[in-house]
């Protein structure tokens, strides 16, 4: 447990400890994506987590997938993301945007434009998503055409720039989980037949241009990037070749430089061990588990950092509580996403729990 508590840098930033907050999506912005009024609270009483990344926010309107989600391509998003990396500043934190273009996971009802959803490839993810009217079907999206993938890759760029405006202290692309730039790695969801598909090297086109485009506007040293191989989330299945795909794309990413990978690991072990000896910059793996496998990665040298997500979310004092070996808040999933400060910002901290008990 003891490197969990040593200090450590990532890209500018001169981090405390080992944990950060994993990114969560939890669908409390306004109907035009701007973050909600709670999030500079709910963020900031996170602070002490050192590294915050946010909720995936889509770079476009072709980008949201989910209702209520944030955008940063808008001077609202600009104006409302600021206060949220004021606050988080003001309490000690730093804060990366996470990119998120959701791709094929989404669904007309949810966005601004109502348009199909896009897609490397006119395949449907065989499942439902949630919208104003309960769960539907996702429809199959339209095939992105050269010309689509230029502007994609322009939107996220001018995404990353307005991020950097908006006071982050850098974004983090969103290469995990099924979204757009997953959708183009997997085997099953990129069937193009021109640069962007078939070959290893083609499905990984896109994740690479994305990031040099987002390097060159905003540094490499404020940009990270998430993987998550073998996770089978929105339907994509990395097929055979998953692993060597994964490690041609982390040693193209490594000649990029970039602040961190960020992995979510689900268990290949020969593949996190080799992923550490490609990549020589700062290495985040979050697995989904158990306290007590917190600091593992750390303590066998597989990773630098530790994201946390569902801990952080319900205990806004993490890493008091943990430092001190306290009880912890369990988190309730059913105020996950939507509604207002429930489940939100009014998880307490050990601090104000021992003032409710000592009112008792
Ligand atoms: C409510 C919720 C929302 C999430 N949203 C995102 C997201 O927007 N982007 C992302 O990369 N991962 C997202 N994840 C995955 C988490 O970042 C993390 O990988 C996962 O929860 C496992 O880590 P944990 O056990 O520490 O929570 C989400 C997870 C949860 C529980």
């Amino acid at each position: 447990m003891e490197k969990i508590w040593s200090k450590t840098k990532i890209g500018n930033m001169e981090l405390s400890h080992r944990l950060a907050m994993a990114p969560m999506t939890r669908s409390r912005a306004q109907e035009d994506g701007t973050p909600g009024e709670l999030a500079a609270l709910y963020y900031a009483q996170r602070a002490t987590m050192g590294l915050l990344i946010t909720e995936g926010t889509q770079p476009s309107d072709d980008g949201q997938g989910y209702l209520w989600s944030p955008g940063i391509y808008t001077d609202k998003h600009i104006k409302g993301w600021k206060k949220v990396t004021d606050a988080v500043h003001e309490a000690g934190g730093y804060v990366y945007i996470q990119l998120m273009h959701a791709g094929r996971m989404s669904h007309p009802d949810n966005t601004p434009h109502h348009r199909q959803p896009v897609a490397p490839s006119a395949i449907a993810p065989g499942v439902e998503m949630f919208t104003a009217t309960g769960m539907q079907d996702i429809p199959v999206p339209r095939e992105l055409s050269q010309e689509d993938i230029q502007t994609t890759i322009s939107d996220f760029r001018k995404a990353a720039a307005a991020a950097i405006k908006a006071g982050a202290d850098g974004v983090e692309i969103h290469g995990a989980n099924g979204y757009l730039i997953n959708q183009f790695l997997g085997e099953n969801s990129n069937t193009r037949t021109d640069e962007y598909g078939g070959s290893i090297e083609n499905r990984v086109r896109f994740a690479i241009e994305v990031t040099k485009a987002i390097v060159e506007e905003i540094g490499a040293e404020r940009t990270g990037f998430r993987i998550s191989p073998g996770t089978p989330l929105g339907g994509i299945q990395d097929g055979e070749q998953g692993p060597q795909l994964y490690r041609y794309l982390v040693k193209e990413l490594a000649q990029l430089d970039l602040a961190y990978l960020h992995v979510m690991h689900l268990g290949d072990e020969n593949l996190l061990q080799d992923i550490r000896s490609i990549w020589q910059n700062p290495l985040l793996v979050n697995r989904a588990g158990t306290l007590d496998d917190l600091s593992v990665d750390l303590d066998r040298g597989l990773a630098d950092v530790v994201p946390v997500g569902v801990w952080s979310l319900a205990n806004p004092d993490l890493v008091e509580r943990l430092q001190q070996g306290a009880p912890l808040n369990e988190a309730d999933p059913t105020t996950f996403f939507g509604l207002g400060s429930k489940g939100y910002t009014d998880y307490p901290t050990l601090e104000e729990l021992k003032s409710q008990e000592g009112l008792h």
